[in-house]
Parts: C-alpha cells; structure tokens; sequence
C-alpha cells in the first residue's frame, strides 16, 4: 500500500489548511481564496526562479512551526517562505502588514510615472489595482523621477521602461518560455534597467508572451497601442490550429474587429498557455478564429466593464404600453453610422475624428508607428502625446 503523504497544517488569518510539504506561502494562501491571498507582483506560479523581488507579499509568520512556535523577527515575502507544519501566518488579519505592504507601494511608484489615462494597460495593471487596494493618497518623494525614452524592442513590442518595477518576469519568460533571450536587467541600483544588448530585438516566436507576464505597462503590443481602452473591448475565448502553439487565446473585440489577441489567464492573473507571435500579432480577423465563448472574467478592476454574462436586464415595459405590438424604429443608428464602416484593426495608429467622418483611412500622428524597426524611439511617434513620459 502506497505510503500516505504527510500533510503541514497551515493557519492563514485564522484559516487553517492541510498543504503538502513544500509549498509556499503564498500557494497555500491562493489554496483558500479570497481576501487572505497576499498579492504578488513579481511572483509567476510557471516561472521558475521567480518571486523575492518586488514585496508585496509580505506576510507575518506569527509562529514558525508546531515544534518551534516563535514568530520570524521580520515580514516575510510569501512568495518565497515555505510553509511549516504548525505555522501560523498573519495577512490582513495584522494591522502592521497591511502598513508595510502601504510603504511597498509607495516605494513601487517613487518612479513609475502616474500616466495611466494614456497607458495602454490601464483596466488590467496589476500596479493600479494594488495602489487603489494598498496605497496611500499621497507620496513623500521628492526627487526628480528618472525617465527613459521608448525603445521599440523588434517589430511587436515596445518597451517603456519609465514604467518599468523591475519584477523580472519578462526576463523569465524570455529564458525559460522563448529559450532565446536577449534582454535582461542592466546595471545596478537606481540605475538598473530592462535593456536589450546593443538595442537587438527580440524576435523569437514565442517573446510575445512578455506583453502578457508585465504586470504594468512597461511592455506593450506595438499592433494595438492606442487602439482602444481596454474596458471598452469585449473579451472572447477562441482557438485556432496553430502549428507552433496549441492555439488557446483570448480575443479582444470591438464590435466585430479583433483589436487584440493575448493568452488567457487564470484568477491569478497568470498565463494558462503560452502563445506564439503569429496568433498574437498576425491573427487579426474573426474568420481566423474558432469562437468559444465570452470570457469569464475573475478580475475586480475596470477590466470587468464590458462584462456581459449574466446580464439582468430589465423589463421591457413598450410593448404592455403598445399593447404587445412592437415599436418601428424611426432610425436604425447601425445602418446609418458611418463607424461601421471603419475596420479599427487593420488601422495602423489610432482612429481620428476624420476616420468616421468620411476618411475611413485616417490615423492619428502614430501613422509612422507602423510594424518596422528596433531601437530609440526618439520621434515619440507611438503616442498621443509627445511629452508623454
Ligand atoms: S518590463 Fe515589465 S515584466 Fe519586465 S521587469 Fe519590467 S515590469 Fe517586469
Ligand atoms: S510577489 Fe513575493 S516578492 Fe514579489
């Protein structure tokens, strides 16, 4: 008879769980869900190596274990703490926690710019969800903020390393996902870093997946930057047969265009398979696509706007009043609007007031931010606004 596995018993704010040896704190949190999950920005449960480096985490053991019950003289990261039998961890449940995850925050943005209205990842970065949820209103810093130019990594990607924590997932990725990197973090110190050795692209077919692991905006597709907020799209789950990946994604529509194409990922946030550059980035219409479904989004940030499963919508109370005929409509707005005409994916910047007025080719200044080129960005030329940091 197979030998039974001994279990460690486990207390997270007052909830306790049998985990098995080995595990970290932080996967025994997620384990029990909810609230007591610690967040975690630099932690990726399919990198190996990850984790330690950004804090967030950070939880008190309040006893090590049932043979040794004193408390650890620090906060740990939980991410990289492994459980013992017997431990007792507080999370939200310890006041002094919840402070010191404050400070990480405040330390997280000392020099990520505020410039979420034209960030591409706003309504799905993680570092705006943990400032609404975790920061202070204000910060102390004083210093001039440091400030990168954007530096276009190869045809799909930009990096924009003003906005850069530093959590080495990319780097990760890029090792363990691509197995063919050519970034890393340079320097030491405040002068570290993501840089490409002498600017060379990443152009491996599976670096795509960078985008996805950023948990800011540091790293952005350069085929839909400024296309579209993301709580205006609507997300679908589709598939292809795709001869590199195994072809799972999520679709981002608007309306019927495919504005843009990720992996999916799980409550965590975290990539469930990783995809290549072609489902990525070349697959753009729907009919390349086998449609799932819509997604069932678990985030509880603004991402969630377009929801749109289990809609309740209210009476309709016309026909009662009509005595059950149905309205005419005086005008169908779909059959007369010129948007429809407007193919927003196939646009190589973003859309302009001219666009839906009579020039469906039109494109804001980002024109020239067409699929070409690796290095500086000196013209600026993907954003909206020049003096954007
Ligand atoms: S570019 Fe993004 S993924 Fe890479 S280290 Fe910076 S924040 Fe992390
Ligand atoms: S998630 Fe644990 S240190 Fe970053």
């Amino acid at each position: 008879m197979a030998e039974e596995k001994k279990l460690f018993k486990v207390t997270i704010d007052n909830i306790t769980i049998d985990v098995e040896p080995g595990t970290s704190i932080l996967q025994a949190a997620r384990k029990i869900g909810g609230d007591v999950v610690p967040p975690a920005m630099c932690y990726y449960s399919k990198l190996q190596g990850s984790g330690g480096k950004c804090r967030t985490c950070l939880v008190k053991v309040a006893a090590g274990s049932a043979a040794d019950p004193r408390p650890m003289p620090k906060l740990v990261a939980s991410c990289r703490t492994n459980v013992m039998d017997g431990m007792v961890v507080e999370n939200i449940t310890n006041p002094a926690v919840l402070e010191a995850r404050k400070g990480v925050v405040e330390f997280l943005l000392l020099n990520h710019p505020l410039d979420c209205p034209v960030c591409d990842q706003a309504g799905e970065c993680d570092l705006q969800d943990l400032s609404y949820e975790h920061g202070s209103e204000g910060t102390r810093y004083e210093f001039k903020r440091r400030t990168f130019e954007r530096i276009d990594l190869g045809s799909y990607i930009q990096l924009h390393m003003t906005r850069c924590i530093l959590c080495y997932r990319c780097v990760y990725t890029a090792d363990q996902v691509a197995g063919n990197r050519e970034h890393g973090v340079l320097d030491r110190g405040d002068h570290s870093q993501i840089a490409t050795y002498i600017q060379n692209a990443l152009d491996n077919e599976f670096i795509g997946n960078v985008i996805d692991v950023c948990p800011v905006g540091a790293l952005t597709d350069r085929t839909f930057r400024f296309k579209n907020r993301v709580w205006f799209t609507k997300p679908v789950d589709a598939h292809r047969d795709c001869p590199t990946c195994n072809g799972k994604v999520r679709l981002w529509m608007r309306g019927d265009d495919v504005l843009r194409v990720t992996a999916r990922k799980d409550q965590w946030g975290e990539v469930e398979d990783w995809i290549c550059n072609e489902c990525r980035f070349e697959k753009k219409k729907v009919s390349d696509w086998e449609i799932e479904g819509p997604t069932k989004l678990d985030r509880h940030s603004v991402i969630n706007a377009g929801h749109y499963t289990n809609i309740v919508k209210p009476k309709e109370t016309i026909q009662d009043v009509l005595g059950g005929r149905t309205p005419k409509l005086m005008m169908d707005i779909h059959s007369v609007s010129e948007v429809n005409t407007v193919d927003l994916n196939e646009l190589p910047g973003p859309a302009t007031s001219k666009t839906f007025n009579g020039n469906p080719k039109d494109v804001g200044r980002n024109v020239t931010d067409v699929k070409e080129g690796k290095g500086r960005n000196l013209a600026g030329t993907d954003s909206t606004n020049p003096n954007t940091p």
